[in-house]
């Protein structure tokens, strides 16, 4: 009996800490640089926006797998939606300091932020009117 209820126990936490685990795509985000609301109403989710263009062209040259310029390999995925954020608020990356964001201008940075945030980590849940069907 006690070793039934240790099991059902384990597994209401596994169910609980799953259905945490994963939130909604997230339909808008606040910018913290620009102090306003992004709509996110991206077709297909944005994998044919300016923002996954802009993002192809302006640190995937870098950051894809593989590369010699001692960078991770990056993709949407890699960081949360708030870690995306703090990435291009507090543009803290070497690349940002070191002038590899220079020729990028604000408009794209923040359709770049808009991509990845969309697409971040844990955005995808079946379970959600925004994401399933
Ligand atoms: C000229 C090459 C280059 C470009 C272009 C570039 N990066 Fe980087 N980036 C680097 C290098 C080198 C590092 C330091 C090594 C590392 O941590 O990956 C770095 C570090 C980072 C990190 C820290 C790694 C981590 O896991 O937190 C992030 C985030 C990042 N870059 C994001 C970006 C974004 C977003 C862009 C486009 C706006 C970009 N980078 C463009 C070379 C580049």
């Amino acid at each position: 009996m006690k070793r039934k209820f240790i099991v059902f126990l384990l597994a209401t936490v596994f169910a609980l800490t799953w259905s945490v685990a994963a939130e909604a795509s997230p339909t808008k985000r606040f910018d913290k640089t620009t102090q306003s609301c992004r709509i996110l109403t991206f077709y297909n989710s944005g994998w044919v926006s300016a923002g996954a263009k802009k993002f192809r062209q302006s640190c995937k040259v870098c950051h894809f797998r593989g590369n010699d310029k001692g960078a991770k390999f990056l993709y949407a995925e890699s960081k949360t939606m708030k870690g995306w954020d703090r990435v291009f608020f507090r543009k803290y990356p070497q690349c940002a300091k070191d002038g590899s964001w220079d020729k990028i201008n604000q408009e794209d940075l923040l359709a770049i932020n808009d991509y990845l945030y969309r697409n971040a980590n844990n955005t995808y849940d079946p379970n959600d009117a925004e994401d399933c069907g």
